[in-house]
């Protein structure tokens, strides 16, 4: 068994609406590999998002510990959890998340700042990500003359132009065509390859599975299975 990279321990998180309490994750246990990518996977409101931002520190579990490269994340402070995001994890949604009023380059060296690089650094490390996802040629372009999977690629790149140890997508392609879908996947599976990067991925959809080195399936807050390599 390899490095953990992420480890969940009894995590649990409720919400409160209406008098109700929705048990959102409900004792969670799980142990994530350097360099895996894990899929996590299951119907509509199982809480999938909710877990996703809890190990990834945007969001805090109730109960519970997160440990992120050998530190528990869940009882982090703001400051050291804003650290934390900024060196060893990006983010990638559903909806790009771009800037419109910035260009694709742009929008990756913004991740950058505020930062001691130079801003020749930061121009030649945002080319490499450009490069990375192969689509230096719209650098100049802005959001809204891009295409989904261009925009998709560009914010693929604005989320590992700082090396995180960890890319987490929630639904990366749920706004693309079928097409488009299978090019994200196969690029993000590619960068795991060519970079080791640790992937948490959620999708619904059950044929990108096969992306994965282990799926999780989730049920009501729970994790009902876990399939794969390990
Ligand atoms: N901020 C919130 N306040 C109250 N309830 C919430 C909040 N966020 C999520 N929930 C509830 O927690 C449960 C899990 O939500 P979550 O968004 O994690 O589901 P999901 O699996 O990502 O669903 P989907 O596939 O639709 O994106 C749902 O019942 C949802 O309504
Ligand atoms: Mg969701």
């Amino acid at each position: 068994m390899g490095e953990s990279i992420i480890k969940a321990i009894n995590v649990q998180k409720e919400y409160r609406r209406e008098g109700n309490i929705i048990r959102a994750l409900v004792d969670i246990n799980l142990d994530i590999e350097a360099g895996e990518v894990v899929f996590i996977t299951g119907p509509t409101a199982c809480g999938k998002t909710t877990l996703l931002n809890v190990l990834s520190g945007l969001d805090l579990p109730d109960d519970g510990q997160i440990i992120l490269d050998g530190e528990n994340i869940a009882r982090a402070n703001e400051d050291r959890l804003s650290n934390i995001r900024r060196q060893k994890i990006g983010f990638v949604f559903q909806d790009f998340n771009l800037i419109e009023t910035l260009s694709g380059i742009e929008n990756i060296e913004a991740l950058l700042w505020p930062t001691v690089l130079s801003k020749k650094e930061v121009e030649n490390r945002a080319i490499q990500a450009l490069r990375d996802v192969d689509l230096l040629e719209r650098k100049d372009h802005f959001p809204r003359q891009m295409s989904g999977g261009e925009k998709q690629r560009i914010a693929i790149a604005r989320a590992i132009v700082h090396q995180p140890r960890v890319l987490f997508a929630d639904e990366p392609t749920g706004n693309l065509d079928p097409t488009t879908e299978g090019e994200i996947m196969k690029l993000l599976r590619k960068l795991n390859e060519d970079m080791g990067m640790t992937m948490v991925i959620v999708t619904h959809q059950e044929k990108l599975l096969s992306f994965a080195d282990r799926v999780i399936q989730m049920e009501r807050g729970r994790i009902e299975n876990i399939k794969g390599k390990r």
